[in-house]
């Protein structure tokens, strides 16, 4: 089985959104997809869209790599959710966009709205793990800043006062919608590893972490697709020609009978401080959040 590689493929034409997901994504090396003939986004829900993305990204590559695929757009609840998944095709996207959906909310009141965004990720062995995220807040009557891009200067996020153009891409970074796709992507990844439990020999401890999450959705789908197995095989990371190994450990507890904490600890052979990760688990195997500390797997180098 093909071990999980940290270098992924963002089947997207949108080089920005590679770069905002690099930085969102500690530890990966995030490229661009490079093709021509992309197919209409035909799904019914963003997940779908996501999908054909990341699935046209493996005809152009063929299998044994890490794709991704990204679908978003901005609901708008006077509009019954619309632009929704056709927000890109709504209009122009910047000031055409902007004008038309300040046309259709010209008399309205209520102007709550939000930015959705649903990442899907295909691991070289062909296993699917997903993120979504969203951001709440509401449509100003006029556009200000100048950051961002599509609709960011008429967004306003909720406890804010101001436009996501206003607020900057550094804001965007830690808040939005892609930002905490990101995230819960991540914590899918790292609780796929924990529950193959990654590095561990002792059996006890792997019979505690599966049946803590036996039957959660995030067992279910991806328990047993990581190639790491207790105990004798170490963890490896591919990056073309160089492959690093780690020593992992994980621990759990169990004080708290509403969730689990679990801690994986890598240690890479790159000389530097371990990489320790910290999840908070429900019991229905949904992660509640995830802390990080040291020094993320590093980049090899090319
Ligand atoms: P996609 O490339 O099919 O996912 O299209 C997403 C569309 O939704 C974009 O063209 C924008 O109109 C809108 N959108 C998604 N994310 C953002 C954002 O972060 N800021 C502003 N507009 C966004």
């Amino acid at each position: 089985m093909p071990s999980p590689e940290r270098h992924a493929t963002l089947c997207s034409r949108n080089a920005h959104k590679a770069r905002e997901l690099e930085q969102l994504m500690p530890g990966w090396t995030i490229e661009p997809l490079e093709a021509d003939g992309w197919p209409e986004e035909t799904g019914a829900t963003y997940v779908e869209n996501a999908r054909a993305k990341a699935l046209f990204g493996r005809e152009v590559l063929g299998g044994g790599h890490t794709l991704l695929g990204e679908d978003s757009g901005l609901e708008v609840d006077a509009l019954g959710g619309r632009p929704g998944i056709g927000s890109a095709r709504y209009a122009p996207e910047g000031a055409p966009a902007i004008a038309k959906l300040l046309g259709e909310l010209s008399r309205v009141h209520d102007r709550t709205a939000r930015y959705v965004c649903e990442l899907v990720c295909l691991t070289p062995d062909g296993a699917e793990v997903r993120g979504s995220g969203t951001l709440a807040g509401r449509i100003a009557d006029e556009p200000k800043g100048s950051e961002g891009f599509g609709y960011d200067p008429v967004f306003v996020p909720d406890g804010e006062e101001r436009t996501v153009a206003e607020l900057g891409d550094g804001w965007k970074e830690r808040n939005s919608h892609r930002a905490r796709a990101a995230r819960a992507l991540l914590a899918a990844l790292g609780a796929a590893l924990l529950l193959a439990g990654c590095g561990g020999a002792n059996p006890v401890k792997g019979r505690v972490l599966r049946a803590f999450f036996n039957g959660g959705p995030v067992v279910r789908e991806l328990g047993q697709r990581f190639p790491h197995k207790p105990g004798t095989r170490p963890c490896v990371l591919h990056d073309r020609r160089v492959t690093l190994q780690a020593t992992c450990a994980t621990d759990i507890s169990l004080v708290n009978p509403a969730r689990a904490v679990v801690t994986l600890t890598e240690a890479w052979n790159h000389g530097a401080q371990a990489h320790t990760w910290f999840f908070f688990i429900r019991r229905d195997g949904t992660v509640q959040s995830v802390i990080q500390e040291g020094a993320p797997a590093p980049k090899p180098s090319r």
